[in-house]
């Protein structure tokens, strides 16, 4: 897996194995993820991979599910990730030539894409709009935030994004912008107790036209 350093920030970023076997990330003390319940992360890109992507763009390593989940699937052709903490890619084992890691802000590595590159672009970086890790992470659920993101897109692709819960503020930012928007409840199990996560999707529409 190739890997850039892009920006830094001063994070304490903790993978750890607990007393149960799992694996937990640990951001500044705050739990982000764990490896018990993972269909979320792998729906993620399940959904687009339903739709044919084969040019990916993800915001967000974490523990790889999402990517892993990609990989998988061997009409992927190129995975980029943007994972802001050097610790978590540093962690990770995924080895395939066709995935590359950048560290750094997944807006900073989206504004760098040129238009219309990618069939996907997923957006896993905090827990959704309103269960903010980072608080700098706003913008990204909001209408300017998914506008950068379609940009990437060619014509047809599609935005996909993880959230801990269903936002019609999201869905109003991602019909600003795509159509077929959708959300998708996840079912999950977490601590004996039945409940959901959410991928929030929308489409660009296959008719608009992309300038050289
Ligand atoms: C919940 S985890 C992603 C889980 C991942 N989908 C998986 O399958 O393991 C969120 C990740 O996004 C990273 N992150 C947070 N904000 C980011 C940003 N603005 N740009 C890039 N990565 C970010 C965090 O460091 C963390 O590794």
């Amino acid at each position: 897996m190739g890997s850039k350093r892009h920006s830094q920030r001063v994070s304490e970023v903790v993978i750890r194995t607990r007393a149960d076997g799992a694996r937990e990330l640990r951001v500044n003390g705050v739990f982000v993820m764990d490896d018990v319940e993972t269909s979320s992360e792998r729906r993620l890109a399940e959904l687009v991979l339903e739709r044919g992507a084969r040019d990916v763009l993800v915001g967000g390593l974490g523990l790889g599910f999402t990517t892993r989940r990609l990989l998988e699937d061997t009409d992927v052709r190129r995975v980029l990730v943007a994972e802001l903490h050097p610790a978590v890619v540093e962690s990770s084992d995924i080895e395939d030539p066709r995935a590359e890691v950048v560290v750094g802000d997944v807006r900073t590595v989206l504004a760098e894409q040129p238009d219309a590159s990618f069939d996907a672009v997923l957006l896993d970086v905090d827990n959704g709009p309103d269960f903010l890790v980072h608080d700098a992470n706003a913008g990204l659920y909001e209408p300017t935030g998914v506008a950068d993101a379609v940009r990437v897109l060619r014509p047809g692709g599609t935005l996909a994004v993880w959230s801990m819960a269903d936002s019609p503020a999201l869905r109003d930012a991602l019909a600003e912008h795509l159509e077929d928007v959708q959300a998708e409840a996840v079912p999950v199990r977490l601590q004996r107790r039945d409940e959901a996560y959410w991928v929030l999707t929308g489409r660009r529409s296959p008719g608009d036209i992309v300038r050289a």
